[in-house]
């Protein structure tokens, strides 16, 4: 056995304590597996791709499923889909989990509530929000920038945007987090299956109440939209599938966002000179974020799809049946899309080619707002606080397979 595949073992496999060093610093891993095969077979029967020419035709590609019932036959889907626990059914329910054309149609829905014009229109509260959670931090000497910032704002940002109450989502993020628990593969004690459905219940109560209530008496919000977008639809969903869209909305934005936060924030403090650059043309805000989400994103593969046929996919052809993922992180560094790959460069030409937010028809439906959140928070940082330093020798990051994530983040301002 190689000790390239070796590696690949260790990265897939969780809990191996000695991935806690390729989660500390991945690229070079990226690095050496895209020089051997940038369309990398594991064991496990996973493919791995690592260039972005590749990663993009599968991000587009139509054979390749979301949905983890693909290859059941049509005649016994239904039955299938009923036997799930009902957690998982709501969870699935979310559009990034179906394929054309229903996810097709639960995008265009979404879309037609989630637009630019509600983004813009959060702007002055993301802006709020913001000022307020940094305002508190100004005098301390140190404080950790991802828990007592970076996670605030998405969640905060996310509940106005759709209307949610404290309450309410003090609730929701109760019941999501049961049902996330038995989303991860392997089987599940009885008793954890029972509680993620009796959670799941529960979502789906409280959320059919406001649901009505909305319909009732819309207010100007994003559950309000979406509700009067699915009425006015020949083809609505179902109270089930609203709820499954509202938990990816929810959800999809927390920690993507509070990451990357994080991660600029190294990114700046590793390349002084470019954090200078923006402080001293706010201006460069923007094109600041697209480098990096380019360089150190927090998402750190797609969504893994099950090829539906055979798929000629750069020199291999994945036989039906066969999973495979885009490593996001290895994809933005292909030296044959960018130059200098490993500088982080705000000025770079081309950063927003980067498939942080993915590509194609599952592009990120919520990129409009972690865009706004990303520039307004590196924007108030840039000008009316002093440049934040990280204080930690090391930082530590969260050994997982799909967030490039720091622990935490001790910093302090250069006064
Ligand atoms: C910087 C922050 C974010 C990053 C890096 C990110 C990344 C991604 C990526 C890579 C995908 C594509 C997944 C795939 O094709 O397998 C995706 C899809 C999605 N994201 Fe985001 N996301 C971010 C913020 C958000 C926010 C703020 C929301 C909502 C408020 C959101 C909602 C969604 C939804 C609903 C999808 C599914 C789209 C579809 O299947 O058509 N994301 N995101």
């Amino acid at each position: 056995m190689s000790a390239l595949n070796d590696e690949v073992n260790i990265y897939l496999t969780p809990g191996d304590p000695r991935r806690a060093e390729i989660s500390q610093d991945p690229y070079p891993f990226y690095e050496r597996l895209r020089a051997h095969d940038p369309v990398y077979r594991s064991d496990q029967s996973l493919w791995l791709i690592t260039s972005w020419d590749e990663a993009s035709q599968f991000a587009k590609e139509e054979c390749f499923s979301r949905d983890p019932l693909a290859l059941t036959p049509p005649a016994a889907r239904a039955q299938a889909w009923e036997s799930l626990p009902l957690a998982t059914r709501v969870f699935l329910s979310g559009m990034m989990f179906r394929d054309d054309p229903e996810h097709a149609r639960l995008r265009r829905l979404v879309h037609k509530a989630f637009t630019p014009a509600r983004v813009r229109q959060s702007q002055a509260s993301i802006e709020q929000t913001a000022r307020d959670l940094l305002e508190p931090l100004r005098e301390r000497e140190t404080f950790d920038f991802v828990s007592e910032f970076a996670v605030h704002l998405p969640t905060q940002v996310i509940c106005r945007v759709m209307g949610m109450s404290a309450s309410t989502t003090e609730a929701f993020v109760r019941w999501t987090e049961g049902m996330l628990d038995i989303q991860e593969p392997g089987d599940h004690p009885e008793s954890l299956l029972r509680e993620a459905d009796r959670k799941a219940q529960e979502c789906l109560d409280a959320f059919t109440g406001i649901f009505a209530a909305r319909r009732r008496q819309p207010t100007d919000d994003l559950i309000s939209d979406l509700v009067a977008a699915n009425a006015a639809d020949d083809e609505p969903m179902t109270d089930e599938q609203l709820v499954g869209q509202c938990i990816l909305l929810h959800t999809g934005g927390h920690e993507t966002t509070a990451y990357v936060l994080a991660n600029g924030v190294i990114a700046f403090d590793r390349f002084p000179g470019q954090r200078a650059l923006v402080r001293s043309d706010p201006s460069l805000v923007p094109r600041a974020i697209e480098e990096i989400l380019r360089y150190d994103s927090s998402g750190r593969q797609l969504y893994a799809r099950t090829a539906v046929a055979d798929v000629p996919i750069g020199d291999h052809v994945i036989p039906r049946g066969e999973r495979v993922t885009a490593i996001i992180g290895a994809v933005n560094r292909d030296p044959r899309k960018f130059e200098r790959p490993g500088v982080f460069d705000i000025m770079r030409p081309d950063a927003g080619r980067h498939l942080a937010f993915g590509a194609g028809p599952t592009f990120c439906a919520g990129a409009h707002l972690a865009r706004a959140e990303l520039e307004t928070a590196f924007r108030l940082l840039s000008t009316q606080f002093p440049p934040l330093r990280v204080v930690d020798d090391e930082v530590a990051y969260i050994d997982t397979a799909l967030k490039r994530a720091p622990e935490r983040l001790t910093v302090a301002w250069d006064r």
